[in-house]
């Protein structure tokens, strides 16, 4: 009861402290209730969501109204529950959603993060969900998501930019799966100008057209990856152009996995000058034996990997890592342009090169410490030069 009392007078301070404010509008949703969400929908196109405490449990479901505008101000906090429904969703056509300076939308990750994700343990929340078509989502200042940050599903037309979904925190205290931009079935989606730090991929692309990812940081996650495609509704990815992004301290550079015995399209995508940093595992990697509980060994052939090009990839893998990695079933992929690749650094020597097209460039020979001892040697000087010129 004493306890109950504090927290109604906490919540009756913080409220009291901003009435003003709150008051002007009929436009705001603030405070510890969902209360009056539906009304505001209704009645409002320009919505301020405004030092809300999402109550534990519950989803923060705004289902606008044609051209409206959401903007997210000062501090959204969530209650905590396990679910594995959504902390926000957002839906609407024509619709602008930004967070206004000094805002935060603080998932509390750290409460549901138990190092184990989507595969056991507490039931996670993903945080934002989008299903927007013609729409502009900017400025969000996301903080800690219990899994997923942004998942882009059945979407059109959207451009996502100037974001920053920040699970850095995640690194020490067991965040796992928290992908910065999972897209589903989606088409014509732009993410530009966004920081990421997390634990899982940077962007996912699962299945639709026309990604534009440019000018992005990913710090400590899985990398740019295309997939895992293949076992759902949508197994087609086509026309992607991902360019100009930096992938800093993370398991892999860039990827593209299908699942194990399943059949889809990737066509048409292109990786464009990207730096990879201190990568653990794979600077660049290509294969089509993908299982979420572990890679067969054994591609399977129901893909067809397309016209993909890799131009300007540069970058360092760690030692006990392996730069360039491709396990494709033969025949699967065609019409590769790969032009620049060097990525260096990696010296794991039983490295699969399997099904890369004869016509292209690439070789993981080339880049891989392998069995050749000049590669390694040539790979030492390379540092000792490095090191002379520093
Ligand atoms: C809901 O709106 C009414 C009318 O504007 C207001 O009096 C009430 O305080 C609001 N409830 C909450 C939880 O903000
Ligand atoms: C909202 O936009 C959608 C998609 O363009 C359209 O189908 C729908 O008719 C619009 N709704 C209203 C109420 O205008
Ligand atoms: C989109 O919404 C804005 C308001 O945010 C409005 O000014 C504009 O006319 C709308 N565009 C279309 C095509 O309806
Ligand atoms: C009051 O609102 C301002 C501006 O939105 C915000 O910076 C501040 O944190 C709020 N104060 C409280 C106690 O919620
Ligand atoms: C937001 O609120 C949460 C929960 O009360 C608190 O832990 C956090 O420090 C707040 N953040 C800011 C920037 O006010
Ligand atoms: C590349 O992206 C960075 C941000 O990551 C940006 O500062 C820079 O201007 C971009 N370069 C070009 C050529 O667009
Ligand atoms: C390939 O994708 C690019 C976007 O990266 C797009 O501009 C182009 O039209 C696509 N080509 C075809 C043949 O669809
Ligand atoms: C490289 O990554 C490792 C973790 O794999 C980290 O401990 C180390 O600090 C990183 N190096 C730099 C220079 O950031
Ligand atoms: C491959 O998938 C088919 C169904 O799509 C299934 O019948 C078969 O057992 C699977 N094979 C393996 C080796 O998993
Ligand atoms: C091979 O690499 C060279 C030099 O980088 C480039 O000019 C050429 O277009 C590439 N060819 C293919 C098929 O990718």
């Amino acid at each position: 009861m004493r306890s109950f009392l504090l927290k109604l007078s906490i919540i009756f301070l913080t409220q009291s402290h901003n009435l003003s404010e709150s008051a002007t509008s009929e436009c705001t949703l603030t405070g510890n209730s969902l209360e009056n969400l539906t009304s505001i929908l209704a009645t409002c196109k320009e919505i301020s969501i405004a030092n809300l405490q999402v109550p534990a449990g519950e989803t923060l479901a705004l289902n606008a109204q044609n051209d409206s505008i959401i903007i997210f101000e000062g501090n959204i906090t969530f209650g905590y529950k396990e679910m594995t429904s959504l902390l926000i969703t957002i839906q609407g056509n024509n619709i602008t959603v930004a967070g206004a300076p000094g805002h935060l939308l603080d998932g509390g990750g750290a409460r549901w993060w138990d190092g184990l994700g989507g595969n056991g343990g507490k039931k996670k929340p993903n945080f934002i969900e989008l299903r927007l078509e013609n729409s502009l989502v900017k400025n969000l200042n996301v903080k800690n998501s219990p899994k997923h940050c942004f998942i882009i599903i059945d979407s059109e037309n959207v451009i996502l930019t100037d974001n920053i979904c920040d699970n850095l925190d995640g690194d020490t205290q067991g965040g796992h799966n928290t992908d910065a931009f999972a897209a589903f079935n989606s088409k014509d989606i732009t993410i530009t100008n966004c920081v990421v730090f997390n634990q899982d991929d940077c962007f996912a692309i699962k299945s639709g057209s026309g990604y534009v990812f440019t000018n992005n940081f990913c710090h400590g996650g899985h990398g740019i990856s295309v997939g895992s495609v293949g076992g759902r509704a949508n197994n087609v990815v086509e026309n992607v152009f991902i360019k100009n992004n930096t992938v800093v301290n993370s398991e892999n550079g860039i990827r593209i996995k299908t699942n194990y015995n399943t059949t889809g399209i990737i066509t048409n995508v292109t990786y464009e000058d990207i730096t990879i940093e201190n990568i653990t595992d794979y600077g660049f990697l290509i294969r089509g034996d993908y299982l979420n509980s572990g890679p067969t060994g054994e591609p399977t052939p129901g893909f067809e990997l397309s016209h993909l090009t890799f131009r300007n990839i540069r970058g360092t893998v760690q030692s006990g890592g392996t730069n360039v990695y491709v396990l494709l079933s033969n025949g699967v992929a065609s019409n590769w342009i790969v032009e620049n690749i060097k990525i260096v650094g990696g010296l794991k020597k039983d490295v699969q090169c399997l099904g890369i097209p004869s016509d292209c460039n690439l070789s993981c020979k080339d880049h891989n410490g392998g069995p050749s001892q000049y590669l390694s040697l040539s790979l030492l000087s390379t540092l000792i030069f490095l090191i002379v010129l520093r």
